[in-house]
């Protein structure tokens, strides 16, 4: 017999064949069984071979039962890979699909009330609220609401304003306890409430009214890969949704928008197929004690995710930084030994981001540039040149995600790094 009490922490009861299980996350569970159900605060579980019985703290019975998830015992294997992560990253061609076929479902969902907010808040924690920032400039062009994206730990801290904001709470394993916390706080305050996140029945989708699923497959490395590159995807999707019903965009743009991320996953399978230069530089950044990744507009989140993954998981500091802010400050720590990942696309920013390679260069620091295939300018300041395929360059934050996620990786391996568990991190964050 195991009896078990839920308390702010997730925990969610297995059941297998004459066996139960109880842990804090599925995916701990996957090998043994797919058949779950998650308990709520205040309840405690009496599980037997062939016998479940829960009750509130108060001694009321609940009756609820187990319910299956499509994650098999594949998901929780690392079918051939040295790690999760590099299997996770190679999946994305696959979990892009499936996160862009599953949206048609997905937008059944969103009821037209969702339609009527002033303004957009998005909330969320660490890769997420990356995700959250990519959104920002992709609800801000296609419903034209004003867009505010912060950290879920700070949430609270923020004197609310307009309160028909609608508030999406971004979360992949949908139990961080801050992003949690925060959808109470949106609730108490009045708020419209979405979800989104990659497991379903998790904490979150109970404390939000509507809950959207990525659809990307269990995430084991602790370093979240798939799951961002399936939340941004997501935000193309949400935001040029809201944009055509609230009339802010036509049919035949919501369609190219689904269109261009078709073209967004033929460019990822086209990365992964081959990944001898990216091994090439990640193998130099692995000797860095430092580094830069910059970036603007649409990219500035790039680049913060880019060096948020370089140093959760090989342990180099790393800053992203709005590649126009440099001359504010940081350009005083550029030396000889400060590499600069900078991230260029074919828009707006392209001249002033060769401008910002030329301004690192002539400060003797050696730039790595992402640059989209057939370019010639860039070659002018550096030599360390990892292209991607040539796509609008609205989209081009996944391709390019995916690039830096690689360059992470190798340059932990070469390391000798444990990627998939670093040190002092967790895969879900349960505490405030
Ligand atoms: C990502 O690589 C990190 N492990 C971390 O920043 C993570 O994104 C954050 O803790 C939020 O997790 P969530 O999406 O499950 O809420």
């Amino acid at each position: 017999m195991i009896v078990s009490a839920r308390m702010r922490s997730p925990m969610v009861l297995g059941k297998g064949v004459n066996e139960g299980f109880v842990a804090s996350d599925v995916t701990a569970l996957l090998k043994y069984t797919n058949r779950f159900l998650y308990m709520e605060d205040g309840e405690i579980a009496t599980l037997t071979r062939d016998n479940l019985h829960i009750e509130t703290l108060e001694g009321k019975t609940v009756k609820r039962a187990f319910t299956s998830v499509d994650w098999g015992e594949e998901d929780a294997e690392k079918g051939g890979f040295d790690h999760f992560m590099i299997k996770e990253i190679f999946e994305q061609p696959q979990s892009l699909h499936q996160t862009l076929t599953g949206w048609r479902s997905e937008e059944e969902r969103l009821s037209r009330e969702l339609l009527s907010a002033r303004m957009m808040r998005v909330v969320a924690c660490g890769t997420s609220y990356h995700a959250g920032l990519v959104g920002r400039y992709l609800f801000e062009k296609f419903t034209k609401l004003p867009t505010q994206v912060d950290m879920a730990s700070e949430y609270r801290y923020a004197d609310s304003t307009l309160d028909d904001s609608l508030v999406l709470l971004m979360t992949q394993s949908g139990e961080t306890a801050d992003t949690i916390a925060a959808a109470r706080e949106a609730r108490r305050r009045g708020m419209r409430t979405i979800a989104m996140t990659n497991v379903v029945g998790s904490t979150i989708t109970r404390e939000s009214e509507t809950s959207l699923y990525l659809r990307s497959g269990p995430e084991i490395g602790v370093a979240a890969s798939k799951t961002f590159t399936s939340q941004v995807m997501m935000m193309y999707l949400l935001s040029s949704h809201m944009g055509y019903k609230m009339g802010r965009i036509s049919k035949g743009e919501y369609d190219a928008v689904q269109t261009n991320l078709r073209h967004v996953i033929r460019a990822v399978g086209g990365i992964l197929n081959d990944i001898s230069r990216i091994k090439e530089q990640a193998k130099w950044l692995s000797e860095a004690r430092d580094a830069f990744y910059i970036g603007r507009y649409i990219n500035f989140p790039t680049a913060l995710e880019g060096a948020l993954k370089m140093k959760e998981i090989s342990y180099i500091h790393c800053e992203g930084y709005p590649a126009g802010e440099l001359k504010h400050g940081p350009l005083a720590l550029l030396t000889e030994e400060t590499p600069i990942i900078a991230i260029i696309s074919d828009d707006h920013t392209y001249e002033k981001m060769l401008g910002n390679v030329g301004e690192c260069s002539a400060r003797s620091s050696p730039v790595l540039a992402i640059v989209p295939e057939g370019d010639r300018e860039v070659k002018r300041y550096t030599d360390r040149i990892i292209t991607y395929p040539r796509i609008d360059p609205l989209f081009s934050p996944i391709p390019i995600s995916v690039i830096l996620q690689l360059l992470a990786y190798y340059a932990a391996k070469e390391r000798g790094c444990e990627i998939d568990k670093p040190r002092n991190l967790a895969k879900s964050v349960t505490v405030e």
